[in-house]
């Protein structure tokens, strides 16, 4: 079967924040958090609940609820939801916003979050449609001169033997498939799928038999005869996001399909496509012909959003159709944005009551180093003994994400000097040039105080 996979955009999106790029999972066996797992280090128990909200996401009984994971900075709050994702797995959409992006969006802001949460609701659409599979055994595409150029020979219809290991059938096809058999290189031999609705045909690979006689050197896939009728019925599985199927419809005439292939751009999209998306949704739902799969939103840097948003999306919980909301903050009490209300992690009470939190801690000084290891082995780097224990050192007084953000720029420095590792001095040196953020604030006071006095 010819495999269409769609990279979700939010699994691309990830793959930008490389910082986390150790971080395949949450490390768990059952609800249990091995010590060290998939690129994870300690935070045992906020790696427990973590996994405790994917299993209750994936049975579906946490719709219309939200996580919030509350840790100082650097405890490993991004990493958690990243963890959360993986586990989630490919089907189940996970979109990352920061909530600054919010604001700086384009579009208005209630579309805008309107987009977020329907690209975090997945349909799992079954389909089965009628194709043609088997080995192509005759072909034969009949060509007549082109109608204004005599001399350009073109394909006006094909005829094919197409057989299983059980029958064959002789086919006839029309000139939109003869273009498409040359055009693919169709030959004797090859192992090819038409989908006579879609008008699509798709080559497989080579039959086992053709290939053994005459090997070639390509990188074709060589695949045994198929089994049965040429002529079957074949169920096709695709997940789609609603924004997805929003956007199909708003752009009339666009195939199911084409999706897969389709731009990015963001634009509004009026209510009523939505109304009839979820329409058309429920009908397939309501035949088994399709699934829905509540996915997540993850929201970095919660305490950012204003008072607008968070009613926003408080009312939209309460809907039918609803993904789950994982906040993450790194604030304690403080302002709820757009009011005067100091509210705990700045969110509103109303929306604190429909969360679980998680909340991390701050490592200990070998978890650090432990974390450290792992990043260096993740940046293909060699930390010597004594630049792995300053960087640890740092890493517990400064902060772990200044530790990690030195790794990178000590071996340009070690390389610079023709070292393969990095070495104490190197990571001195980085320090030297890349100041923390409280020596970088201590360094702007000691100006004020000039000024002042
Ligand atoms: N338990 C862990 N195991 C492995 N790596 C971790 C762990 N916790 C954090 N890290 C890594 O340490 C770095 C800092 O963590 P992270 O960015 O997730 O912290 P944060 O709590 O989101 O910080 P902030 O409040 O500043 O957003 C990242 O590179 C992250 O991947
Ligand atoms: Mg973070």
């Amino acid at each position: 079967m010819p495999n269409i996979q769609e990279i979700p955009e939010s699994l691309s999106e990830w793959e930008r924040i490389a910082a986390h790029s150790h971080i395949s999972g949450l490390g768990l066996e059952g609800l249990e958090p091995k010590e060290v797992g998939d690129g994870m280090i300690g935070q045992l128990e906020a790696r427990k609940a973590a996994g405790l909200v994917v299993r209750l996401v994936k049975d579906g009984k946490f719709a219309g609820r939200a996580v919030l994971i509350a840790g100082p900075p650097g405890t490993g709050k991004t990493a958690l939801a990243i963890g959360i994702a993986k586990e989630l797995g490919r089907d189940v959409p996970f979109v990352p916003i920061a909530a600054s992006e919010i604001f700086s969006a384009e579009i208005k802001k209630t579309e805008f979050l309107t987009q977020t949460l329907r690209k975090a609701i997945g349909v799992r659409v079954r389909e089965m449609r009628k194709i043609y599979e088997g080995e192509v055994k005759e072909l034969h595409v009949d060509k007549e001169p082109h109608p204004y150029n005599p001399y350009m020979q073109t394909p006006v219809r094909a005829t094919m033997k197409l057989a299983t290991k059980d029958e064959s059938r002789r086919l006839t096809m029309d000139q939109s498939f003869a273009l498409q058999l040359l055009q693919q290189g169709v030959e004797v031999g090859d192992i090819i799928q038409i989908d006579s609705d879609s008008g699509r045909i798709i080559k497989l690979g080579r039959s086992y038999e053709v290939a053994e006689k005459m090997p070639e050197l390509s990188s074709v896939q060589v695949l045994p005869t198929p089994e049965g009728p040429v002529l079957k019925d074949k169920e096709f599985v695709y997940v789609l996001t609603l924004h997805q199927l929003d956007v199909a419809h708003s752009r009339s005439g666009t195939s199911v399909l084409s999706l897969l292939f389709g731009s990015r751009e963001r634009k509004e999209i009026e209510p009523e496509v939505r109304r009839s998306v979820d329409e058309l949704v429920r009908e397939m739902v309501g035949e088994r012909r399709a699934e829905i799969i509540p996915g997540v939103v993850f929201i970095d840097e919660c305490s950012m959003l204003d008072i607008e948003t968070f009613a926003f999306l408080n009312r939209a919980m309460e809907q039918e159709l609803s993904p789950v909301i994982v906040f993450a903050t790194n604030r304690g009490m403080a302002q709820i944005r757009g009011t005067d209300h100091v509210s705990p992690h700045a969110l509103p009470l109303d929306l604190l009551d429909r969360m679980l939190i998680i909340n991390t801690r701050p490592y200990t000084k070998d978890e650090i180093r432990k974390i450290l290891e792992i990043r260096a082995k993740a940046e293909k780097v060699k930390l010597s003994g004594d630049a792995l224990e300053y960087l640890t050192g740092i890493g517990e007084q400064a902060s772990l994400r200044y530790a990690i953000q030195l790794i990178a720029p000590a071996f340009e420095l070690a390389k610079e000097v023709k070292s393969e590792e990095i070495r104490r001095e190197h990571v001195e040196e980085a320090e030297r040039l890349f100041v923390d953020v409280q020596r970088s604030v201590r360094h702007l006071k000691e100006f004020e105080q000039r000024f002042l006095t």
